[in-house]
């Protein structure tokens, strides 16, 4: 939990890390700790649906029985930024508008949360706080994954983008030769986070064909 004094806190970074259940939980979890290791980064504020508490059990064995201990075991480590909200607690603070946040990033998004979000369907809190931060005109990803993606799941992105969501699908990239499946999911990462004001000092950038050390 946060022990930052408040006058710390005020010019730091509020962020909402939404974990829905479409795979790679693999992302969640290094999106997680990279907010973590972020001096730039006050607080997050995590909340992961029921689904998505199924897939990380499935995906990385997590032991998700204690809610004080789920953003330790996501996170792998102590998460001491972390406040961890529960998806039916529509009375949180992201669900307000008036509560300041920098933004929100759905890591992995369902296609079913997408869906909610595209259309403004607010029943769970991860639903509401990014109607809110799209209707405050905050920044908002969703780094939906499915394949294959159905006229549906496309439409609803669009939908998403026109509503101001930034749709991100997880398709990680080769081109910076990646050796490891975390040198891969890192890049995506810091992709993610770039778009939210926070470059990484490990993002790969591309120096043009002939210039590849
Ligand atoms: C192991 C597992 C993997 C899944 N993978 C995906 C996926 O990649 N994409 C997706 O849209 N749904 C996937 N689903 C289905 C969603 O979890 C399901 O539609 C759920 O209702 C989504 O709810 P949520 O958006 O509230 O998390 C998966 C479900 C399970 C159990």
């Amino acid at each position: 939990m946060l022990t930052m004094p408040a006058a710390a806190l005020a010019n730091k970074k509020r962020m909402i890390l939404g974990v829905t259940g479409a795979s790679g939980m693999i992302f969640a979890r290094k999106t997680l700790q990279m907010l973590e290791a972020d001096a730039r980064v006050g607080k997050i504020h995590l909340v992961i649906s029921g689904a998505g508490l199924k897939v990380l059990r499935e995906e990385l064995e997590l032991d998700l029985t204690k809610s004080a201990e789920v953003a330790a075991a996501l996170a792998g480590r102590p998460a001491r930024k972390t406040e961890y909200l529960l998806d039916s607690d529509i009375g949180a603070s992201i669900a307000s508008g008036s509560y300041p946040v920098s933004g929100m990033i759905v890591i992995p998004c369902s296609t079913g949360s997408l869906a909610q979000i595209a259309h403004g369907i607010s029943q769970t809190l991860i639903e509401r706080a990014a109607d809110v931060c799209l209707k405050e005109k905050r920044p908002v990803i969703l780094a939906v994954r499915d394949t294959p993606l159905s006229r549906v799941h496309l439409r609803n992105m669009l939908a998403a983008q026109e509503a101001g969501a930034e749709i991100f699908p997880m398709t990680p990239a080769f081109y910076h030769r990646p050796k490891t499946i975390d040198d891969l999911v890192t890049q995506f990462c810091c992709r993610v986070l770039a778009h939210l004001g926070l470059e990484q000092k490990k993002q790969f950038q591309w120096q043009g064909e002939k210039r590849r050390p």
